[in-house]
């Protein structure tokens, strides 16, 4: 088979790494890649929001199947341009992926299928949403309604941050169009999850659970980024929560958006928030997550090519899912300086002597440049390891992530960490 994954981060470079290990696979291409799947991957040059190009390009080398990787293109509709030309395409459609184009859209969905989510109101108008914020209750979250590459939300801690938050939205349009409507809503407390299920439109699988940690600095401190790290299995997650969250969340989600016309394919991403109250959703994604596709897929024993063609020919039903026991984790190292501003070109050393054993380094900003592998983005390499045991894991990334070096290099040394308080209450329970 001929295989296209479309993208340029630490996702695809998992995702390419899975797919090339599949006997089933001739030729692998990725646009526009970068510099570690270019190791694996022949790469071709076109974005991933240029459809037209990549459709000519699929037709032309008559590819069997093309994976798209972030979420952009899934909103901007380009499944349903390469369904239209008759190519196989894994993700959801244009109408599907509403569930992440507007949160206003997935919120209101959530309500209607009674999906746990928190409390929230939905506006148009900046003022009704002043008048608003005037007599609620603090803290209270803002949510720009489209896509804001992770900024646009924010959390306010009284009428002051939520006026300035709404200003910048609403009426400063920091987030383009993405700020015509917004979400009001309650803050939540608890711990954050990621449950990722691949479907069909009817059926669907849920894949391993898996724990972001979204902030830059150690102990979850500090600006929002797409995510410094990962782990996975989420020990907070016992089967009994689990099953609580495919028939709460999960099930009527795919139920739902059948009935919405818009039957769901591709993964789902469910961001979830654990609290006292139980399992509560905080976002859909509609796509595999970055970072936790990093240390989710190395733990997948299953060949990924027949799960995925199934998931576009609606036969997941056939398929059951054999997982490593071991833990996986993941050490985002970034650039110094990302989320804010932050400088590129600097050559990457220690590679090679980092991917050895159970570790493996996926590339996010790299490239090649003149023979040698250089930094080229925030999140520069997301660093891999399997371990019998969360600590075996960790121990094994970080042992990894020492050999590597570039100028100004960033990680958090927490990855993992906060599982432990998890595994300790597991261990008195039993
Ligand atoms: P989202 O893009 O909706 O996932 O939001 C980004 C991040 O904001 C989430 O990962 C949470 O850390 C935080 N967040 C979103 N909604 C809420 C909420 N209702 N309460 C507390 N934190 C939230
Ligand atoms: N890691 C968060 C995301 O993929 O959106």
């Amino acid at each position: 088979m001929k295989i296209l994954i479309v993208g340029s981060g630490g996702r695809e470079h998992a995702l390419a790494w899975k797919i090339k290990q599949s006997p089933l696979v001739k030729d692998l291409y990725c646009a526009p890649g970068n510099g570690g799947i270019a190791e694996i991957a022949e790469c071709v040059d076109i974005q991933p929001n240029d459809t037209e190009r990549l459709v000519n390009f699929a037709l032309e080398k008559r590819i069997d199947l093309t994976i798209i990787g972030p979420e952009a293109p899934l909103v901007d509709g380009i499944v349903d341009h390469f369904q239209v030309n008759k190519l196989k395409v894994f993700g959801p459609s244009k109408s599907a992926a509403r569930l992440e184009a507007s949160k206003v859209f997935s919120k209101e969905f959530m309500h209607k299928c009674n999906i746990p989510t928190a409390a929230f109101k939905t506006f148009d108008d900046f003022q009704t949403a002043l008048d608003f914020i005037e007599q609620a209750q603090f803290p209270l979250v803002v949510k720009a309604d489209g896509l804001a590459a992770g900024k646009g939300v924010i959390i306010c801690k009284d009428k002051d941050a939520a006026q300035k938050a709404l200003t910048q939205i609403m009426q400063d349009k920091v987030f383009k169009d993405a700020g015509n409507k917004v979400v009001i809503e309650e803050c939540l407390e608890g711990e954050e999850v990621s449950i990722l299920a691949i479907c069909d439109g009817q059926d669907y699988i849920l894949l391993e659970s898996s724990q972001d940690h979204k902030r830059i600095f150690d102990e979850d401190l500090g600006p929002n980024t797409g995510g410094m790290g990962a782990y996975s299995p989420a020990p907070i997650l016992t089967s009994e929560l689990i099953n609580k969250i495919e028939a709460r969340i999960i099930e009527p989600t795919i139920r739902g958006m059948n009935r919405e016309g818009a039957p769901f394919k591709g993964v789902l991403y469910a961001g979830l928030m654990i609290t006292k109250e139980g399992p509560l959703v905080l976002e859909y994604n509609v796509r595999f997550g970055d970072p936790e596709a990093q240390a989710v897929l190395p733990r997948l024993k299953n060949d990924l090519v027949p799960i995925l063609l199934a998931s576009c020919e609606e036969r997941l039903n056939e398929f059951e899912l054999d997982w490593d026991k071991k833990s996986c984790v993941c050490v985002v190292m970034s650039s110094g300086g990302y989320p804010g501003e932050y400088k590129t070109g600097y050559e990457i050393t220690g590679l090679d002597a980092a991917a050895e054993n159970e570790s493996v380094v996926f590339h996010a900003g790299t490239k090649l440049e003149d023979g040698k592998i250089v930094t080229s983005g925030g999140r520069v390499l997301g660093v891999t390891a399997l371990g019998k045991g969360l600590q075996a894991a960790i121990d094994s990334a970080y042992k990894a992530v020492e050999k590597i070096h570039f100028e100004s290099c960033f990680f958090r040394r927490d990855i993992g960490a906060k599982a432990f308080i998890h595994i300790s209450q597991a261990s008195t329970q039993r």
